[in-house]
């Protein structure tokens, strides 16, 4: 995906106690041509709005902005917000944030906004990787992921398509996008899209990992798993 890997490969030891080498893979689009709004043509680009603008949000921001993509990167955080316009990287030890910020900032293909909802209106994409947390009892500190919730839910269009990136329990995207749906009236999309990378090594393992997704989308039914 990305050209702009410039580390060694990803090595990492496997789960069943052997090591692999991720080879990444690359870019083979040619220049991406804008499509508004957009349906998912091969070849095109449109607005995303990337709900979460942490250490892994923010470099995912960046990697859609790499690839022709308009971006809102949107957070609660107004002080994280105004150091990612001012084109400066909010923490170190990622290799390339900070270049691909400064491009990206400064060709304002990559804007930062507390305004989720208006985020949303504008985008053909709503991508949510805000932090879930376990508990010690158990039970999940999901107040982040309910804020984005109601974000998408004042902000959702037709055809909009929620893809939800965080780690969550099994359900949570179908529960997720019903309740967008259900609430806003809006026919979404719906895609759960797993994480898989390390913060200090997030533009090259995008560039190596391959990806499981999964989807679906509600007329605004509520979800029927019979
Ligand atoms: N950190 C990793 O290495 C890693 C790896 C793979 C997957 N993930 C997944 O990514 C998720 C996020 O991780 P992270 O490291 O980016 O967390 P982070 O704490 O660095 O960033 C999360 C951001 O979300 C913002 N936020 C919280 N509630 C919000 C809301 N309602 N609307 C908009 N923004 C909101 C916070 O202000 C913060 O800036 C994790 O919970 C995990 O599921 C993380």
């Amino acid at each position: 995906m990305s050209a702009r890997t410039t580390d060694p490969l990803g090595r990492a030891t496997s789960m069943l106690g052997g090591s692999f080498t991720a080879e990444p893979h690359p870019c083979t689009h040619g220049t991406p041509v804008t499509a508004k709004p957009w349906v998912g043509a091969p070849g095109t680009v449109g607005t995303i709005a990337v709900i979460g603008s942490g250490k892994i949000g923010l470099p995912l921001a960046l990697q859609f902005a790499s690839h022709g993509w308009r971006v809102h990167a949107v957070d609660i955080n107004q002080a994280l917000v105004d150091i990612i316009n001012s084109g400066v990287a909010p923490w170190g030890g990622e290799p390339n944030l900070p270049e691909l910020l400064a491009e990206h900032v400064g060709s304002g293909r990559l804007r930062a906004t507390i305004d989720g909802p208006a985020a949303v209106r504008d985008a053909d994409v709503a991508l949510v990787v805000v932090p879930v947390l376990v508990r010690d009892d158990g039970s999940i500190a999901d107040k982040a992921l309910v804020g984005a919730t109601e974000t998408l839910i004042a902000g959702a269009h037709d055809d909009l398509l929620v893809i939800l990136e965080t780690t969550v329990p099994i359900g949570t995207t179908r529960e997720l996008v019903a309740k967008v749906a259900a609430k806003s009236g809006a026919k979404v999309f719906g895609c759960f899209s797993p994480e898989r990378v390390l913060t200090g090594q997030t533009f090259r393992n995008l560039a190596a990992y391959p990806k499981l997704v999964g989807g679906t989308r509600h007329h605004r039914r509520p979800y029927c798993s019979a």
